[in-house]
């Protein structure tokens, strides 16, 4: 059942066996030192069958990280950790491209472990709390306002995680814009109050996804470089209203990004079509953009199947479908019925709920 999924695709220089790709999903079970371990590992290993996997975010720098126990890419040990996790993936026939993501102002200190900035656009505080350690959530500092120094520092953070990902053997990163995380905040008009050449209409809110996306490009190959977006999310203090001048000026400065370097565009735009607004929102990617689009947000192998057909999608994500069936796509293929996921377990940090599930 469901052919269409089973065929393979290439996403730039990453060659999927099919079109069922796991989306991003933070599970808080990195180590000390925010070090993949070897529970990862083995959840990574478990989910092998998808023709992609995009990793839970991964922050860049220690700044980067808002949330408990959510695993970086910025020092020898994490990417010793990261490529044990890309072995094992491999091993098993699958890909896994790395998400990158930077929470921005969206922090609860305590989650860190150690000292370090929060960082915005702009001096504004977002209004949503954010879980602690404990899982209750707290409410968000006031971050501090990026000089252009910070700008560029942290642009290159990212350009060393990238290589880093390259270096543990990781296919690939994806740029997280999406979500209400430090891209995001540079989108949005709510959290970019900026009076530079970073802030003011779209076409200078983009400048930051674009100055990163460029130079990342340039690292390791803007073939091996996605972007997530989430057009209309109001999550974690976005303003949603209008999103299609800002969002038609972002993909086209990314694909612009790797057709003016290689001729070839980035790897893929990874949407989350939220539907919250009558925009036609994998249209609007498709006339913005012309490289290749994953379609997520709940998603069932139905409609999944119907968006390729329709060929308004390429490929497709699915993320809570795979915490509870690490054989997605067997399942799928077999139609079989699929597992629910144990919600109180998400982030709990030990093998339960993560990689206790059953295959068929
Ligand atoms: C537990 C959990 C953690 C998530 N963490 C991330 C994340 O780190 N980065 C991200 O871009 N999206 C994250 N998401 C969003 C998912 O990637 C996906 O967009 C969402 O679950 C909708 O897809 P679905 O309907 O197939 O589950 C997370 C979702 C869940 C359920």
């Amino acid at each position: 059942m469901h052919d269409i999924l089973f065929t393979p695709v290439k996403l730039g220089a990453i060659e999927l066996a099919n079109r069922i790709i796991m989306a991003p999903m933070t599970r808080d079970r990195a180590g000390p030192g925010d070090v993949p371990t070897d529970l990862m590992v083995e959840y990574y290993r478990q989910r092998a069958g998808a023709g992609l996997i995009i990793t839970e975010g991964t922050q860049p720098s220690p700044e980067g990280k808002g949330y408990w126990r959510t695993p970086g890419i910025y020092t020898q040990e994490q990417i010793d950790g990261w490529a044990r996790v890309a072995e094992a993936v491999h091993a098993e026939g699958g890909k896994i491209v790395m998400q990158l993501m930077h929470v921005g102002r969206v922090v609860v200190p305590s989650n860190r472990g150690y000292e370090a900035g929060i960082i915005a656009p702009s001096a504004i505080a977002c209004a949503d709390e954010v879980p602690g350690p404990d899982g209750v959530p707290v409410a968000c500092d006031t971050p501090r306002a990026m000089t252009q120094e910070d700008i560029f520092r942290v642009t290159e953070e990212f350009v060393a995680a990238a290589r880093n990902a390259r270096a543990a053997g990781i296919d690939g990163v994806e740029l997280h814009c999406a979500s209400g995380y430090l891209v995001n905040q540079f989108l949005n008009s709510a959290s970019n109050q900026r009076n530079d050449a970073f802030g003011g209409p779209p076409e200078q809110r983009v400048a930051f996804a674009e100055l990163l996306l460029g130079r990342m490009a340039d690292a390791i190959g803007a073939n091996r470089v996605g972007v997530r977006i989430s057009p209309g999310n109001p999550y974690n203090g976005m303003d949603p209203a209008d999103p299609e001048p800002l969002f038609s000026a972002l993909l086209q400065a990314a694909d612009n990004v790797g057709n003016a370097r290689t001729g070839e565009g980035l790897a893929y735009a990874h949407v989350i079509d939220m539907a919250l607004t009558d925009l036609d929102t994998l249209a609007m990617v498709r006339s913005n953009w012309s490289g290749p689009i994953i379609a997520n947000n709940n998603l069932k192998p139905e409609s999944g199947s119907a968006l390729l057909a329709e060929k308004r999608a390429d490929a497709i994500s699915f993320g809570r479908a795979f915490i509870a069936n690490p054989d997605l796509p067997a399942r799928i293929r077999s139609e079989a019925p699929l597992a629910k996921p144990d919600y109180a377990h998400l982030y709990t940090g030990d093998d339960k709920g993560y990689t206790d599930y059953p295959t068929l």
